[in-house]
């Protein structure tokens, strides 16, 4: 006998259950009941002060200090100099020879950064410093909350990089600390910046109501990047490979998705699981470089986490979000998402529309529709950005939207919710995957205040008026 659905209604005896029957199933099937379910409950008792939609006093210059100049940090410096009121006052990484490259190459901008460089704590000595609005992180994943706090307890709005935080505790800190400083504590998550299109399109009703999200990080980081002797700093992210299971890298696939779906905004991550396959790549080529060469040898015997991790995540309001995290299979690199509602679908990368039909529409026909929906920060600073460059512009865009926000005293459009609840997948991930993939509950760091906050706002009808030198 087949086992089709109506044979396994009638194996498992369900059957009979009528329309209230098929009511308690569906329920329980959506919520796992408390007992199936992790959750780790650390909550405060109160929301001490909603972040969110909080507008710091407005800033004439915006003074920054850059931690960590490696890959990413002289990406953002690079950009931040050709923003009218940027002055940058400080630089420091634990390498001299990268501070000391990082200055050199903003010679001609005017700008007369002091250098901090003498030893691993050298960051604090720039948090301390009465001159600094803005503190930028860009050193490996483990320092960016400590730094983070440090930087906010001293008086200092926090932009760090992707992830903000590995572990639950340290996302609880990061918004306590953002709230009782008033400091903003803001992850840079970049990818958020190429889609804001498709965003707009989706407030004005285009997609219909929004079903389901995928999208991820699949870069293959294996041989230029995670063994690359030249590459990170110690050697960082390979170790972290080895550190750790699940998706280590959530924030470029889960910030668009998220702030597509009002996430903290109308709507909340309710909870997750995440599967991860075998490591299939990482430990063999450990072993095969460690026969050929020493520095290899301390990795040769680790366990790496596995090739893929996918992670399905269900919001409050129902739907799903389906991410991938794959940095070591030989991928071709795409932060691809798919936002499925019921009147259309998008698919970015390579980006097609469709209006509900069976088809895509025509390439002519999604650019003239996209055009149609540019919301007003890509209407004044798309092609500028393009330009100016950075990940195909978004980075530029979002340094560029950050320090205006600043300098007109407006809310920013990622939180220190926005940055936990991206960052929290990590932890969260690790957990599932080896518990068997069972559901865990994603804090809700907005302490229920995701009912009534509000979208913020892409129409640039305030601000805007920062100038660039390109
Ligand atoms: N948003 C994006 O598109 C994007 C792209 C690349 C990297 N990143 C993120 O940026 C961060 C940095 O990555 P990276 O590729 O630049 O790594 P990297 O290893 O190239 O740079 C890290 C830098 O931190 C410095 N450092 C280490 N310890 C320090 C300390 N105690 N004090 C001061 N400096 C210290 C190192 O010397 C190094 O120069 C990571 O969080 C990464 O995930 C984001």
């Amino acid at each position: 006998m087949k086992n089709n659905r109506r044979n396994f209604l009638k194996l498992s005896g369900l059957t009979g259950l009528g329309v209230a029957g098929a009511g308690a199933l569906k329920g329980f099937a959506q919520e796992p009941a408390n007992n199936l379910i992790k959750h780790f409950d650390r909550k405060p008792p109160m929301q001490r002060f909603n972040m969110c939609d909080y507008a710091a006093p407005r800033l004439d210059k915006v003074r920054v200090g850059i931690i960590g100049l490696g890959d990413r940090g002289p990406g953002h410096l690079e950009g931040l100099v050709k923003i009218e009121g940027v002055e940058i006052k400080a630089l420091c990484d634990v390498r001299p020879e990268a501070a000391n490259s990082a200055k050199k190459s903003i010679d001609g901008y005017g700008h007369k950064p002091v250098i901090y460089s003498e030893n691993s704590e050298s960051w604090k000595k720039l948090c301390e410093r009465d001159d600094i609005d803005v503190v930028y992180i860009c050193t490996p994943w483990d320092m960016h909350t400590p730094m983070a706090l440090y930087a906010m307890e001293h008086g200092k709005h926090a932009f760090v990089e992707v992830p903000i935080a590995l572990t639950i505790e340290d996302c609880w800190k990061l918004v306590e600390t953002s709230e009782r400083t008033k400091k903003y504590c803001r992850m840079m998550e970049n990818a958020c910046y190429g889609s804001l299109t498709t965003l707009n399109m989706v407030r004005m009703g285009y997609f219909g109501e929004i079903v389901h999200g995928e999208a991820g990080y699949l870069h293959n980081l294996v041989e230029r990047y995670f063994f690359n002797k030249n590459q990170y700093w110690d050697m960082w992210r390979l170790k972290n490979n080895a550190r750790a299971v699940g998706d280590l890298y959530p924030t470029h696939g889960l910030g668009p998705v998220a702030q597509i779906m009002d996430i903290n905004r109308g709507n909340s991550m309710d909870f997750m699981v995440s599967m991860s396959t075998n490591d299939f790549t990482l430990a063999a080529k450990a072993k095969e470089l460690a026969a050929k060469d020493d520095f290899f040898k301390p990795f040769a015997d680790l366990s790496y986490r596995g090739n893929m991790t996918t992670t399905i995540i269900r919001t409050k309001k129902g739907q799903t979000i389906k991410l991938g995290h794959d940095t070591s299979s030989p991928n071709i690199h795409s932060d691809w998402f798919k936002i499925i509602g019921t009147k259309g679908t998008v698919f970015d990368d390579p980006k097609r529309i469709s209006n509900g039909g069976e088809k895509w529409l025509s390439e002519e026909e999604a650019k003239a529709i996209e055009k149609k929906y540019e919301p007003g920060i890509i209407k004044k600073m798309g092609e500028l950005a393009q330009k100016a460059g950075g990940h195909g512009g978004v980075d530029f865009l979002q340094n560029w939207f950050m320090v205006d926000r600043l300098r007109n005293g407006l809310p920013l459009d990622q939180d220190v919710y926005d940055a936990a609840a991206w960052s929290v997948i990590v932890p969260l991930s690790e957990w599932s995957v080896t518990n068997h993939s069972s559901p865990v509950k994603i804090p809700d760091f907005t302490y229920g205040s995701w009912i009534t906050n509000k979208p913020f706002d892409i129409s640039l009808k305030e601000g805007g008026n920062t100038k660039v030198k390109v």
